[in-house]
């Protein structure tokens, strides 16, 4: 299968920091922020804003697309905005992040022998110099308000204050209402908060599928396969999860010299980054199981992230026949594919109706987990592919 044409011809924008310039799925949310930032800077007013969601929801990308878009769109206009992103996870004091606050307005203080109201007050200096209105994004910003911050108080009555115009964006995995002091809350209210809902499968697939063509090959991957990933990282929701799967089944195609980007290679990057299986799980599985293993991890090990059930036992049934054991009845071959479910090493998909349902192994090459089985059921023929 000699085929020297790579995959990833753009890989760095599989990169987590990389900035797509389209955020699918999340079109509605964007939209919902920049309009009230809109709205608010148009009058001279600030926004403030706080951004929840769990790993990989996105929220990072959302409100970096939302600050890039508006620091463009008011270019020229009156009050320039600028914005500042901070992570707070590695700088968790209001010093620290004051430090860096300071850089964005142009001053560089040394980084000791300064109070904070010190600091504010050189902050206001460079703010007057250069007047903007300052997009002050703190990400992962639990760190910081967990250690009664006063700063998100400053920068959230940044007028009150007299601190030029300053609007506050705090994202953070949970809520951070409950940490925030009284006067705080109040910058916060329900139309200050943007819950981001867990990505589904179906989100994954689109996000996936975008992404893949901005980095690889046209054609070089078929949706089923990107709907495999978008299986895999759809309990966690987690998009960043599924790019970096994407990434590794690429890198695993191309290692192959393949054409595609196929499921073995999906399964070959996700044992190198999660390994699933251990060695005293497959000791703990019956004859039954491994028998229907193994006439899976056949079945797969050609194209394609699933099979059809009734395929999957006619595999089975002349597997049985090969082995010389006795056929196993349609409920017995249910109910160990249910506890292979159980047992997290299967996934069994419904179908629609009149159909089969479908079987899916995502755990490990089907290769390898055939060699596995066959070693373990003492056959010494493990057939490497
Ligand atoms: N809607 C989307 N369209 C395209 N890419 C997306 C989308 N949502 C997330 N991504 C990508 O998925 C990855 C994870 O997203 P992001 O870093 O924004 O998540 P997060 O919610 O900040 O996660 P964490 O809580 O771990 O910081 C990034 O590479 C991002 O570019
Ligand atoms: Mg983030």
């Amino acid at each position: 299968m000699a085929n020297p044409e790579r995959i990833l011809l753009r890989e760095e924008t599989l990169d987590p920091s990389y900035l797509p310039a389209r955020l699918v799925r999340r079109e509605t949310e964007l939209g919902i922020a920049t309009k009230r930032f809109r709205d608010a800077l148009s009058k001279g007013l600030p926004y403030h804003l706080m951004v929840t969601g769990g790993v990989g929801s996105g929220k990072t990308a959302l409100v970096r697309r939302l600050a890039t878009d508006l620091e463009r769109t008011g270019r020229g206009t009156e009050l320039p905005v600028r914005f500042a992103y901070i992570n707070c996870w590695r700088r968790a004091s209001d010093r620290t992040v004051m430090l860096d606050l300071l850089h964005t307005v142009d001053v560089s203080l040394p980084d000791r022998g300064y109070s904070l109201s010190e600091m504010v007050d050189v902050f206001e200096q460079g703010l007057r110099r250069h007047p903007q209105h300052l997009l002050v994004i703190l990400d992962e910003a639990a760190a910081l308000v967990k250690q009664e911050t006063k700063l998100v108080y400053l920068l959230s009555r940044s007028r009150e204050v007299a601190l030029g115009s300053i609007s506050l964006l705090l994202v953070a995995a949970e809520d951070l209402l409950p940490y925030l002091d009284a006067a705080s809350r109040s910058s916060f209210g329900v139309t200050h908060r943007l819950a981001l809902a867990p990505y589904t499968r179906e989100d994954l697939v689109e996000i996936l599928g975008a992404r893949a063509e901005l980095a690889l090959r046209r054609g070089s991957v078929e949706r089923e396969t990107l709907d495999q990933i978008a299986r895999i990282v759809a309990p966690n929701g987690d998009a960043r999860f599924g790019l970096e799967l994407l990434a590794g089944a690429a890198h695993a195609a191309e290692d192959a010299e393949s054409e595609m980007v196929l499921p073995e290679h999906v399964r070959r990057a996700k044992g190198s980054l999660v390994p699933t299986l251990s060695e005293s799980q497959l000791e703990a599985l019956s004859t039954n199981e491994l028998g229907v293993l193994l006439a899976l991890s056949r079945s797969l090990k050609g194209k394609g992230s699933a099979v059809p059930s009734q395929k999957l036992r006619t595999t089975h049934a002349a597997l049985l026949e090969e082995l010389k054991g006795a056929p196993m009845s349609r409920t017995t071959f249910w109910r160990t594919l249910k506890e292979l479910e159980r047992d997290g090493l299967i996934t069994l998909e419904a179908a629609g109706s009149g159909e089969s349902s479908r079987v899916a192994m995502d755990e490990l090459p089907a290769s390898y987990l055939a060699t596995l089985v066959e070693e373990r059921m003492g056959r010494g023929s493990a057939r490497k592919g």
